[in-house]
Parts: C-alpha cells; structure tokens; sequence
C-alpha cells in the first residue's frame, strides 16, 4: 500500500490553514483504499519554538482532539504522538550525520532568524537554538522511519521534505536501501491559506483562525479580514483578495465560480465575508461539536496515542531500527 504521513507541531491552538493544509486532505486520503496512514503530533519539534509546558500539554491534546473531531479513525491509520516513538530521535542522530551541514544553513526557518538577527545588527546565531537548526534532520526521522512516500503538507514544508529526500538518499547509498523516498503532496487550490492580514497563516504571525473558534468569534475574526477599500458595486480582483482565497478553499468549484462571478459584478466587502463564515460555518459545525465533546476527556485521548505509539513501534519502529543499528556498524560483538 501507499504510505501517507503528515504531522502538526504542537505548538498553539489548530487554525484553518493547518486544516486546509494537512489534515481535511490527510483525512480523505486515509479513507482511499490501499492507502496506509501516519498521522502525528510532533511535540518534539513544538519545543523548538515553545518553552511553556503548558501550552505545549494543552496544544497536544487540542491537536489530538482536532484530528479525531475530523473523522480519523484511530484504528484504521497510525495515530500517534512523536515523543511516544524513542526510535525517532534514535534515527535522527543516524541521519545528522549524514546530512550536509551546508543544506542546513539553506533552511528556509533557519535562514529566515539569521536575517532577523542581521536586521536588528546581532550576531548571526544570536538566541537561535540548535533545535531549529537540526529541525529538518527530525523532520526526516519522521518520514523515513515509516518509509512514507507520499507527505500532504503546505508550501512551506516542501523545502523539508526534499531535504528529507537527501539524507535517505545519502543514507541509502552508504549504507544500502533502507529508506523510501517521500514525496510533498500540495493540494493546489489551497497551497498557502492567508491570515486576517493577507500573510501566510501562522502561529507566528498570530494572524490565525483558529478552526474551532465558537461561532461568534469566527463571524468576529472574518469581518476583520483585510480587504481593500473597495465599495459595493466596483468590480473586485478576486485573485489578490484573501476573502476570496480563503472562500476557495472551503467552497466547491461550483460556488467558487459564482463567487469569482460576484467580485466582477462588485459584490460588497460584508457580503462576501458573511457568505465566506457561512461557508466555513457549515463545512465545521458538526466538527466543532465533536471537538468539544472529546476535548472533556482527555485520558481517552491519551490511551488512544499511547496504543498507537505501542502497535507502531512493534509493527514498524523498533524493526527498522534494529536493521539500521546493523547497517551502520552499531553490532552485536559476539
Ligand atoms: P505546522 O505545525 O507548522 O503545520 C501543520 C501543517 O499545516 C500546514 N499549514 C498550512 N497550510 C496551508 N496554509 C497555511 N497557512 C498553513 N499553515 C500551516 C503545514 O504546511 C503543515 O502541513 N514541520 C511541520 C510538522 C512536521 C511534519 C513532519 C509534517 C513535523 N514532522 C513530518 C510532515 C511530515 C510543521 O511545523 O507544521
């Protein structure tokens, strides 16, 4: 079968690009036949960015709680919590050192806080942690401990997973063909979900979402959508317009086209965000009652990921690590 992998750092509260991005299209691909799934919460790369054990804590469960209000289902794919999976960052030492420190420094996130620091005339690596600078080597443990070959992701993680391409291959060709190599799966129309200020949605740009914001605070957050000033009755550039973008990535085609129909014929800005929380609305509220629901009990949740974590280390993990202690010299003396 087609192994499908894909995780979500648990760093803050869920938001519609992290929904539209990874998890609505990693729950539909679970339910193809043929398909085997991996689904996770990468709690280990959370600390990169997060020192709060709280936040971190919550974050994880509201995580865990999203994908299961989503609709996967725990016994038909691998659910699991990275921190549950010892192998993981066993690999990963495994694969620092055969990545290329010089790949490294070309990361997009790492690169991105070398030019803050510069901009604000500090040291290159001033308060970077070497975390963020391994942070692809983990993210490679991630997908090539599984074999996946197929990563659903948004835009912004494709750079990690070529990179995950590059250590397999290093991997492979010194020590035999252990790994498959994964490939980024984008899906198109919603490749990068815009924030409330028209930038990427991020945690860090604290311009999110969030994808279970009680009704009124979701019809709150959309008004407050950045739009141009253009008046009702002018003709609307749909393509610059993050109201459009955002619409798009909830509406089928059908209403898509309509909706590109309404901006040329100048649609009123209020209009159309009250027909994008519709749409939102309607795609999320029975989610949202879920979500609710499992957020009250946290200890089902928490057997869930461990008995994930336990069938897949013995299914997969401890295994594949067993063969590649083997394959790199790490051996039984006798
Ligand atoms: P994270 O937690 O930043 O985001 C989780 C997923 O959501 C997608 N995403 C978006 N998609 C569209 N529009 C947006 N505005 C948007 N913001 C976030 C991300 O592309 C991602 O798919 N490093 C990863 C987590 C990770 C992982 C992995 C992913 C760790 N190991 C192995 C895949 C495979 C991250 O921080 O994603």
């Amino acid at each position: 079968p087609t192994r499908v992998l894909t995780g979500i750092t648990t760093s803050g509260t869920p938001h519609l690009g992290n929904y539209a991005g990874a998890i609505r299209p990693a729950v539909a691909a679970s339910h193809v036949p043929g398909v085997e799934s991996f689904y996770f919460l990468a709690d280990y790369h959370a600390l990169i960015k997060v020192q709060d054990p709280a936040r971190v804590q919550r974050s994880t469960l509201e995580i865990a709680a999203t994908w299961l209000a989503c609709g996967l289902e725990p016994d038909k794919v691998w659910f699991y919590r990275q921190s549950d999976i010892p192998e993981i960052p066993e690999l990963t030492w495994l694969l620092t050192c055969v990545a290329g420190k010089g790949i490294l420094n070309r990361a997009h996130a790492y690169k991105a806080a070398v030019d803050k620091n510069r901009a604000e005339g500090e040291d290159d690596d001033a308060a970077i942690n070497a975390g963020l600078f391994m942070y692809p080597v983990l993210m490679a443990a991630d997908i090539l401990l599984f074999n996946a070959h197929k990563v659903p992701v948004g835009r912004d993680q494709v750079q990690h997973i070529e990179m995950a391409r590059d250590f397999g291959q290093r991997f492979n060709h010194l020590y035999g063909e252990h790994f498959t190599l994964p490939e980024a799966v984008i899906e198109a129309q919603v490749a990068t979900l815009p924030g409330l200020d028209g930038r990427k949605m991020s945690k860090s740009y604290d311009n999110t979402i969030p994808l279970f914001a009680p009704r009124p605070t979701l019809k709150k957050l959309i008004a407050s959508i950045v739009t141009d000033s253009r008046a009702p009755g002018e003709a609307k550039d749909a393509d610059s317009s993050n109201v459009f973008a955002l619409y798009q990535a909830f509406a089928t085609p059908a209403e898509t086209a309509a909706m590109r129909a309404a901006f040329e014929r100048g649609i009123g800005w209020g209009d159309a965000k009250q027909a994008l929380f519709e749409r939102i609305d309607a795609e999320l509220a029975p989610q949202r009652e879920r979500y609710e629901a499992l957020m009250a009990k946290p200890a089902e949740i928490e057997a869930i990921l461990r008995d994930g974590a336990q069938r897949l280390r013995v299914a997969h993990a401890t295994p594949l690590l067993a063969r590649l202690r083997e394959a790199v010299g790490l051996r039984d003396l006798s």
